[in-house]
């Protein structure tokens, strides 16, 4: 009975303990601190910064991520363009479309991806102007960032070196284990986390669909960066106790529970992961949010070289 009691004071006491990263509210102090630089640079007489976004084709979900990029923008304001092109779009034609934006007054802009299988994204990703390329993809600024040279850093992963440092989860010499190997989230996130930079530091390991011992080396991880595409993939068998867990995954599935039919999940089932460990990102309001508030930074220093 004694030893009940205490199992469940110390569960009380963990549940209390668990702190969770809350990706909106952090996005919104950026994007308040973002306001107030604009309004400075407008004020000693310089052009707000400008953001184009580039979309290709009707797929709802790009749709509802730079329909969120572009009021983003207005709510610090930054002043925008979004460039809706149709899915028959060819490659020639999105081709000078991304040349009149290399010589537009635009500050930085970004391609939506990913774009209609018949256009090759490394070519397009390849025209777009370095300078201009808020999101990081192109081979310079990704070399760059892995050289550890000025760069833009990729969003997503940027978003989550912000939310660690904001919410002081210590980094330097701790294990952290990276799920996925996309070129937009896993691949820079595992370079980033080993950097020798804080947040940063850390001891990475990166898993992937075909690692083997998966469950072996995520239950080593100090910090658990989880992008993998898959619904509540990871479960709190996977997770070490005390660990920080960042969820990247988005996926929009049938539901019951929600008037719409709809809800948000992420990669890692929340109810059960978030009960083990210290830190989590929820989904949505974790990771989603900061993605736009570092696009919105990345503007503002492309807008800061110009004058
Ligand atoms: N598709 C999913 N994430 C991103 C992103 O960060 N940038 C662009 N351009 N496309 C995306």
């Amino acid at each position: 009975m004694y030893y009940k009691v205490c199992i469940a004071l110390n569960y009380n006491f963990e549940l209390k303990k668990m702190v969770l990263i809350d990706g909106k509210e952090t996005s919104n102090q950026i994007k308040e601190e973002i306001a107030v630089e604009v309004t400075q640079i407008v004020a000693s007489g310089n052009k707000a910064p400008h953001l184009a976004a580039v979309l290709v084709g009707e797929d709802g979900a790009s749709q509802t991520y730079v329909n969120a990029k572009v009021k983003a923008c207005e709510k610090v304001g930054f002043e925008s363009t979004l460039v809706q092109m149709s899915s028959t779009t060819s490659e020639t034609e999105l081709l000078t479309k991304i040349d009149e934006l290399n010589n537009s007054d635009v500050d930085g802009y970004i391609v939506q991806l990913p774009l209609p299988k018949h256009i090759d994204e490394h070519k397009v990703l390849l025209a777009i102007d370095p300078i201009k390329d808020v999101d990081g993809f192109h081979p310079e600024n990704v070399g760059r960032m892995a050289l550890g040279l000025p760069t833009y850093l990729p969003a997503t992963p940027y978003g989550i070196l912000m939310m660690l440092e904001r919410y002081n989860i210590e980094t330097e010499g701790k294990s952290c284990v990276v799920m996925g190997r996309s070129h937009i989230v896993g691949s820079p996130m595992s370079i980033l986390m080993s950097r020798n930079t804080n947040p940063g530091n850390s001891t990475v390991t990166m898993v992937h669909s075909r690692t083997k011992n998966l469950k072996e080396i995520t239950t080593q991880a100090d910090i658990l960066i989880v992008g993998i595409g898959k619904p509540e993939f990871v479960t709190a068998d996977m997770v070490k106790e005390g660990a920080t867990v960042i969820d990247v995954g988005i996926h929009r599935l049938p539901s019951e529970l929600t008037r719409s039919g709809f809800k948000l999940f992420g990669d890692v089932k929340f109810d059960e992961v978030s009960e083990k460990c210290h830190a989590i990102s929820p989904v949505p309001g974790g990771v989603g949010p900061m993605t736009i508030a570092s696009l919105l930074k990345n503007t503002l220093i492309a807008a800061q070289r110009r004058e």
